[in-house]
């Protein structure tokens, strides 16, 4: 097994961005319900974002809902969305405190129930002002949207065509002022990008496990890591 010590903290991707996919598939393989996938899921997602903080990783993005998973059951999607709530309880609201993480929302937002928009707002409140780990939940995220907004946005602004230029453009997306991702991570065999970050991705690097989400580990994690480490080093 591959010890945080293996890892030199210079070369850490500065940004990771992950695609948890595969719950479902892994609650069918145990004859559950999709639904408790996405729970264990959950679970995952908690030990990972500890883990990607002790590993020193300082933006993390999680692909949470896309902003074509409406189109899932009615009951599948009003799961997902009731989990940010139970995520986000006092515990582990003191915990990511505690732990100095910051927590950020990117997506259309303008559809959530008025709970949910509470939960979002407390907790980038409440997390504002720290410095450490920022962890992105990117839900009712698309990528496409994200671009056609940004020049919606610039068109409302006035922003004469001249000047628009990429870091003029990089202002009007979810992700304004935080570095685009290093390493782009999906879970279970898929390889598509599935309309994520679509403009952030521009010169990230890709991996891929076959490993389904409720079953990533730290072991995985820091693989990933040491892949994209050597990718780096072969490329200087
Ligand atoms: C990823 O798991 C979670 C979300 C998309 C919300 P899936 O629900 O896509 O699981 P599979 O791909 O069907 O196994
Ligand atoms: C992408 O997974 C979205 C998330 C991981 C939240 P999907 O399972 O929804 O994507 P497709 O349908 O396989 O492209
Ligand atoms: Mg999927």
């Amino acid at each position: 097994m591959l010890s945080q010590k293996e890892l030199e903290p210079n070369s850490y991707p500065g940004h990771i961005a992950i695609m948890m996919d595969g719950n479902g598939r892994w609650a069918t393989k145990r004859g559950l319900p999709r639904t408790a996938g996405h729970l264990a899921g959950m679970e995952t997602m908690r030990r990972i974002i500890q883990y990607s903080n002790e590993l020193g990783i300082k933006h993390l993005t999680l692909y949470a809902f896309s902003s074509e998973n409406w189109k899932r059951p009615q009951q599948e999607v009003d799961y997902i969305l009731s989990l940010p709530n139970k995520f986000l309880d006092t515990k582990t609201q003191n915990e990511l405190d505690r732990n100095n993480v910051k927590i950020s929302f990117i997506g259309d937002l303008s559809k959530f129930s008025t709970e949910l928009l509470q939960t979002i707002s407390n907790i980038e409140e409440r997390t504002k002002n720290n410095n450490g780990m920022t962890v992105n939940f990117a839900l009712n995220y698309g990528g496409k949207t994200e671009i056609i907004n940004a020049a919606k946005k610039l068109l409302t602004d006035g922003i004469n065509p001249d000047q628009i230029d990429q870091e003029i453009f990089e202002n009007y997306l979810y992700t304004k002022g935080q570095p685009t991702p290093d390493l782009i991570i999906r879970t279970s065999g898929e390889r598509r990008l599935s309309n994520f970050l679509l403009w952030q991705s521009a010169n990230a690097e890709l991996w891929f496990t076959d490993t389904l989400w409720p079953d990533f580990s730290k072991e995985l994690l820091i693989k990933a890591i040491n892949d994209f480490k050597e990718r780096k080093t072969k490329k200087t």
